[in-house]
């Protein structure tokens, strides 16, 4: 294969199963992804960024069972979840891989059937434990247990015992030329302790591995061989070939291969640091430059996981503040390697001290005395003093230090050291007290120059915030009166003093509003989707059903609550009384389509404070891709009646 420009950069994310929707632990991989994906572009780079969806295998067949769905119907429908997400959070991708796509398909079958041949993967009888729902067989050393089982390490789940006829690769021809490449590349695996995880699992020796199943429909048939299917790990690695125009488009293909970066969760390290080099040495392919294992999102101390319940939705967010806060919050909160734990009062928190304080503020004063001082124009500034010499400094260590921690995948650091440069253009208003100057006429070119430099400190935060940030570093730098779009400036040639004297600076509008956490939390609480119920639906006796109390209700009167998109206030009449009741279906239905509405309401449910009102009793209605709808009855039923 012809060697790759140096000028190319390739970045992949995992491709995500699609047996459940997104959550924030996705969207963090996702946004990595986009940042570094941003930062190279911004260094002049020709990027490709894939990512998709992982769509064969048991669990998700399992998942579309349990639905009553096809599982290409169940594909069809969590790929648009996906992909919808990735635009709400500003991820601009390059190709969208499905592996139910047939080139992929057809790919995965025809390099199969090349490692056959040369005798890379063989037919023979498999006997272990395997995990269903993290679909693998666990390692020889994983302990059985008192009940002579297994627990998968990964995910706390009971292991069944599989003997099958299958095929292997011969995974562990591949110990001795693995240890040589990771020897030769010490950063394959990043960051070093993952490296050495790594190293010392293979030392240990490698046994080879199984890659078809008997007892899975959903994958794709193995050649000639149709009653076994590939295993969705071969598959789904190979995803990173296809997805690039492998023996589709062979100019992509060449000018892009290998990646320069696989980044993935810490869950997958195996996978992608030993069978991925494995099989692709097996089939004479380049090797990837890096796989870079982050962290884990936790709730509640724990990894956030569909099977534990405790999967935040990003869309509630994402509705109320947009995409960059929640953007920059998952970037700064945690260094790449290491876990964190998600609250929302630490996401606030941010919101306020960093993103509302420290540059909003200073965004906001900077262009508004401008705007009051100079009309939105300064034409003539004084000499530079100093102080502003200190500044000008102070953007060039801080320059250099910024583009290395993102080279090195460093996001939060370079975030620290770009609020570290912010804190110090504030500091530098401070002492300087512009708005003291203000009053004095003789001190216009001091003036001057102080706005002028702080401006220009704006223009390039904007575009160091970019990666991470693409929106609101866009307003910034709008504002600053730039006419050519951000994206397309360079960020090592952005220098100091590249706003031009006499440019016209638009009047700002605000970036970042305060957030009340209280309101913030009570709003969540009331717009969290309940937990989903999974393996076990949980039971509840008649007498516990009998304590509800349930009754026809008519709406009265109906209004919007003020500020919310979803919420109305309205008056009920339940027979007996009129109570007051907040619902989340504005949305759906306008206040006037509601009044004269007959509903079903629990009336003994005890009140709760919504938006500040008190609520004394609650609708029941279909939840519909979260839209509330209101069922109705076919005949006339007073209000009151009792629902059984
Ligand atoms: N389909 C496989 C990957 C195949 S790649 C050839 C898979 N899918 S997954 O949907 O279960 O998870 C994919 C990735 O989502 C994880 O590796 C990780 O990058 C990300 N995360 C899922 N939960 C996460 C957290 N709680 N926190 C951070 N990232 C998490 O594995």
């Amino acid at each position: 294969m012809a060697k790759k420009s140096k000028n190319t950069f390739y970045i992949t994310t995992p491709i995500y199963y699609v047996n459940d929707i997104p959550h924030i632990g996705h969207a963090y991989t996702t946004i990595i992804a986009d940042a570094i994906s941003r930062f190279k572009k911004l260094s002049g780079k020709e990027v490709f960024f894939l990512t998709g969806t992982d769509e064969h295998g048991q669990k998700v067949e399992k998942a579309a069972k349990e639905k009553g769905l096809k599982p290409i119907e169940l594909a069809d429908q969590v790929v648009v979840r996906y992909k919808d997400l990735w635009k709400a959070l500003n991820v601009s991708y390059d190709f969208f891989i499905r592996t139910t796509e047939s080139f992929h398909e057809k790919s995965v079958q025809q390099i199969f059937q090349q490692l056959k041949q040369k005798g890379d993967i063989y037919k023979g009888i498999y006997e272990g434990w395997y995990c269903d729902s993290t679909e693998h067989f666990l390692a020889e050393d994983v302990p059985l247990e008192k009940g002579g089982h297994k627990t998968c390490p990964e995910c706390g789940t009971k292991a069944v015992l599989v003997s099958e006829e299958c095929y292997f690769f011969k995974l562990s021809a591949y110990q001795k030329p693995l240890l040589d490449f990771y020897s030769k590349n010490p950063t394959f695996v990043r960051p070093p302790s993952r490296m050495n995880e790594v190293v010392s699992f293979v030392k240990q020796g490698l046994k080879d591995l199984s890659i078809t199943r008997t007892t899975v429909a959903w994958g794709i048939p193995v050649p000639d061989d149709p009653d076994h299917t590939i295993y969705v790990w071969f598959d789904a690695l190979h995803n990173y070939l296809t997805g690039i125009g492998y023996k589709w488009d062979k100019s992509r293909f060449q000018k892009y291969w290998p990646a320069d970066v696989h980044l993935i969760g810490k869950d997958i390290l195996r996978f992608h640091a030993i069978f991925w080099p494995a099989f692709l040495m097996a089939a004479g392919f380049p090797l990837p430059q890096t796989v870079f294992g982050h962290g884990w999102w936790l709730k509640d101390e724990a990894k956030m996981s569909k099977s534990k319940g405790n999967v935040l939705d990003p869309h509630i967010i994402l509705e109320t503040f947009g995409a960059d806060p929640l953007r920059y919050f998952l970037l700064r909160e945690i260094p790449v390697g290491l876990d964190g734990n998600f609250s929302h009062e630490g996401f606030i928190h941010r919101i306020n001290s960093d993103l509302a304080n420290d540059l909003g503020n200073l965004v906001q004063r900077t262009l508004t005395m401008i705007q009051n001082y100079f009309n939105g124009k300064i034409e003539e500034i004084g000499r530079e003093e100093k102080e502003d010499q200190n500044l000008r400094k102070e953007f060039e260590s801080s320059k250099e230090k910024i583009l290395k921690f993102y080279e090195d995948y460093a996001l939060n650091r370079a975030l620290e050291e770009i609020w570290s440069f912010i804190n110090t253009v504030n500091r530098y208003l401070a002492a300087n007290e512009p708005w003291k100057l203000a009053k004095d006429k003789s001190q216009k070119k001091r003036l001057g120059r102080i706005l002028y430099q702080a401006a220009a400190t704006l223009r390039v935060i904007s575009g160091f915030l970019f990666p991470v940030m693409p929106e609101s570093s866009q307003k910034i730098w709008d504002f600053l009166g730039e006419d050519k779009p951000l994206e397309e400036e360079s960020l090592s040639k952005l220098k100091f003093d590249g706003l031009k004297l006499g440019q016209v600076i638009k009047k700002p509008t605000p970036l970042f509003p305060r957030v009340d956490l209280k309101e913030f939390l009570k709003e969540e609480k009331t717009r969290q989707a309940p937990p989903q119920k999974e393996e076990k639906m949980e039971m509840i006796t008649f007498d516990e059903f009998k304590k509800m109390d349930l009754r026809v209700g008519e709406i009265l009167k109906a209004e919007k609550v003020e500020g919310t998109d979803k919420l109305v206030k309205m008056e009920v009449d339940i027979g007996t009384e009129k109570r007051t009741m907040v619902a989340g279906v504005a949305d759906v239905y306008a206040p006037e389509e509601l009044e004269g509405k007959k509903v079903i309401v629990i009336v003994n449910l005890q009140p709760a404070v919504i938006r500040g009102i008190e609520s004394q009793g609650m609708l029941l209605a279909a939840e519909i891709e979260g839209k509330a709808i209101i069922p109705s009855f076919d005949t006339d039923v007073p209000s009151g009646a009792k629902v059984r």
